[in-house]
């Protein structure tokens, strides 16, 4: 599987910072307006403040005005293809639970909705 969100988020894993666990993540995310946005993980020195790949591509696409998404595509170097983490799934569900979630690995691809992801999650609406 190769298209345009998956290009994009192959180009960014060339870019991952990641010299600590040297696991590298690309991730692209559509918004449903058609633009999109790349990101890498960051890591740090100190280890825990590491961001995810998933997470800086949708804080750039927020911080560009776009706050709904159609898909994500992860690239890593992994097979099976890796989900997104935990902290990335309750990040993404902030926007919408039905985000389509790609991953693709050097072998195959996986195909999610995020709310199979991660059902009965936490959201604002239950703030109110
Ligand atoms: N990582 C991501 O970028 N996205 C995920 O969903 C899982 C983990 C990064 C964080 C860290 O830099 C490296 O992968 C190893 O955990």
């Amino acid at each position: 599987m190769e298209d345009e969100l998956v290009t994009l988020a192959r180009r960014a894993q060339a870019r991952a910072y990641s010299p600590y666990s040297r696991y590298r993540v690309g991730a692209a995310i559509e918004g449903i307006d058609g633009q999109r946005f790349a990101g890498c993980n960051v890591e740090n020195a100190s280890y825990g403040l590491t961001i995810c790949a998933e997470r800086v591509a949708a804080g750039a696409a927020v911080a560009a005005g776009v706050r709904q998404f159609r898909r994500v595509a992860i690239v890593t170097d992994s097979d099976p293809p890796a989900p997104p983490c935990g902290a990335c799934r309750q990040f993404l569900r902030e926007f919408g639970p039905d985000l389509v979630v790609d991953s693709v690995g050097p072998q195959s691809h996986r195909r999610w909705s995020l709310g199979e992801l991660l059902p009965d999650a936490f959201g604002s609406e239950l703030l109110a």
